[in-house]
């Protein structure tokens, strides 16, 4: 990993946070796939106020910056990564209910406990997120989805934080698409998501609750779980899935060392062991040369790569 923070750099980091900075940690330990090298800084922020203050540091010393969400659909680099990685602490895991309707939810509460929230106040629309392993910002800026619902569908405005403090985004300002904010390039290195606000229809809590447990069990047939994965490796091309095309390649089971196309579902990349990135990236050129080799389709990747 590169170094890109002096150590008097390092000393005015910490002083802009109130969490201990954690210093050259693995990242492996905070990303669903278990793989990642270092973060040469992991700052954990509480509000909008100390996110301010490190964005505005990360400007004058030019220093690059991302924001780890649940780390559940990210593949990050055996090197690590130079700079400071941002993680929003328990300040940001607000579930409230505003009015009928309206929910808000902190970007790093997670989606299974959102879904909860609003089955509970009777509230439905994201029963299809009950077992997305996701944060609710990562899940707006991936538009997460499965079972025909997506997030985008929901979204009635974003919290954002900047340099100059909080500002929101109503949804006529929002733009998505299958598995993608399409404004996301243009706030990127500005603004990180701090919160998440829905706008939901009422319904009773056992339809709800009905539906989740259907959905659950749905994934629990035709998804690997327990596995150590990011869910679908793979963007399903327009009118087809990437999983069918792959099954036909006939590549469950292919491994570059521990990363294997899982058995139960093929756009499922999977660590069983000590996978490294370079293992997960050589099986997934392997499984696209092949898809295109006899689909002539080229897979986009869904997961991305830090
Ligand atoms: N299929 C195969 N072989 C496989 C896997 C799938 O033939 O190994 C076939 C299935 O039989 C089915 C079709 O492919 O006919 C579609 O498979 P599935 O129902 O599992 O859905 P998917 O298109 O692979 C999508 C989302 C999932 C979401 C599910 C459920 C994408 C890339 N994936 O998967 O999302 O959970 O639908 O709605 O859109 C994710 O994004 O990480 C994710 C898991």
């Amino acid at each position: 990993m590169k170094v890109i923070l002096s150590s008097q750099m390092r000393r005015e980091l910490q002083t802009l946070v109130a969490q201990p900075v954690a210093w050259e940690v693995p990242l492996a330990a905070h990303t669903s796939l278990r793989i990642g090298g270092p973060a040469e800084a992991l700052v954990t922020v509480e509000d909008c106020a100390e996110l301010a203050s490190v964005l505005s540091f990360a400007r004058r010393q030019a220093v690059p910056w991302r924001l780890l969400g649940k780390g559940s659909n990210v593949l990050v680099a055996d090197d690590g990564l130079a700079g400071i990685t941002l993680m929003l602490g328990g300040g940001f895991r607000r579930l409230e209910k505003i009015g009928d309707r309206e929910v808000a939810a902190g970007a790093a509460s997670v989606l299974p406990a959102l879904s909860r929230f609003c089955q509970e106040n009777g509230l439905s629309g994201l029963e299809f997120a009950a077992g997305i392993p996701g944060s609710v910002g990562g899940a707006v800026v991936m538009n997460a989805g499965a079972f025909g619902g997506q997030i985008a569908a929901w979204v009635s405005a974003l919290e954002l934080c900047g340099e100059d403090g909080p500002r929101m985004l109503p949804a006529s300002e929002l733009r998505f698409a299958y598995r993608a904010w399409l404004d996301a390039e243009k706030w990127r290195g500005q603004v990180a998501i701090t919160g998440v606000h829905f706008i939901l229809r009422q319904d009773d809590p056992a339809a709800i609750a009905a539906r989740m447990e259907e959905y659950q069990r749905a994934r629990r047939l035709g998804q690997p779980h327990g596995a150590t994965s990011a869910g679908s490796f793979f963007k399903n091309p327009p009118g087809d899935s990437a999983g069918r095309l792959i099954d036909t390649c006939g590549l469950k089971g292919l491994r570059v060392g521990d990363a294997m196309v899982s058995p139960a579902h093929a756009n499922f990349l999977v660590n069983i062991g000590q996978a490294t990135a370079a293992d997960v990236r050589e099986l997934a050129r392997l499984v696209r040369e092949a898809v295109h080799r006899r689909h002539g389709v080229d897979l986009e990747q869904e997961v991305e790569e830090w």
